[in-house]
């Protein structure tokens, strides 16, 4: 049988953040309903994987099996080319423990300037992987957008590194695009897009 993903299911957003249980809550649609891990005191997993899929995969299994509820979990980040894919999976933890995005993209900044700033290219990834519980499947996709850095930063829309981001094709930064129109070619709408293709009824 298909795995599907039926209207007005039950669902567990596993994340701890309130402001991201809310954006995946509003990018299911209101198709689910949609508890977050935090809510129902989950345990929070270390993100011990390399990859954005592996920790995707791991925070759903683990709040899919806490549960007993079918969960999605999200992992993103950027990369850099030129610094062999940095900060990926560490793009959060860049910014220290005072969550200082101005200081995660001054350490991106110092680190191209090391290699002259011969190559720009960036890209942002956003895994996604919604598990079933008691060690049930786990579908994971992904989703992705390139472009080219830039600094100074510019603008303050968006979050994270999207000040020194120009995707591919434009000549603003996602810090000064529309929000809606970075949601339109986004790597989180990618990988939605993607999940919804494969598993909504
Ligand atoms: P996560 O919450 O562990 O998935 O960490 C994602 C981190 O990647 C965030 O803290 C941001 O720094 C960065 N990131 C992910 N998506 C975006 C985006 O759309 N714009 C800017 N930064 C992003």
């Amino acid at each position: 049988m298909a795995l599907t993903l039926a209207r007005g299911a039950r669902i567990v957003a596993a994340t701890h953040n309130p402001g991201k249980a809310k954006e995946l809550a509003a990018l299911l649609e209101g198709r689910f309903q949609v508890v977050s891990a935090g809510e129902l005191n989950l345990p929070e997993p270390d993100e011990t994987e390399t990859t954005f899929v592996g920790n995707a995969v791991l925070k759903a299994r683990a709040a899919a099996d806490r549960s007993g509820l079918i969960a999605l979990a999200d992992d993103s980040g950027m990369s850099v080319t030129a610094l062999g894919g940095s900060p990926g999976i560490y793009s959060a933890r860049w910014a220290g423990p005072g969550k200082d995005f101005a200081v995660a993209m001054d350490r991106v900044r110092e680190r191209l300037e090391e290699t002259g700033f011969e190559d720009l290219h960036a890209w942002f990834s956003c895994a996604l992987a919604v598990a079933w519980p008691n060690g049930g499947p786990v579908v994971a996709v992904e989703g992705r957008v390139d472009g080219t850095l830039t600094f100074p930063p510019r603008g303050t829309r968006g979050f994270g590194y999207d000040p020194i981001f120009i995707p591919e094709g434009g000549t603003q930064t996602f810090g000064e695009m529309e929000p809606a129109a970075k949601d339109a070619i986004s790597h989180r709408a990618r990988a939605f897009a993607q999940l919804k293709a494969a598993l909504f009824d």
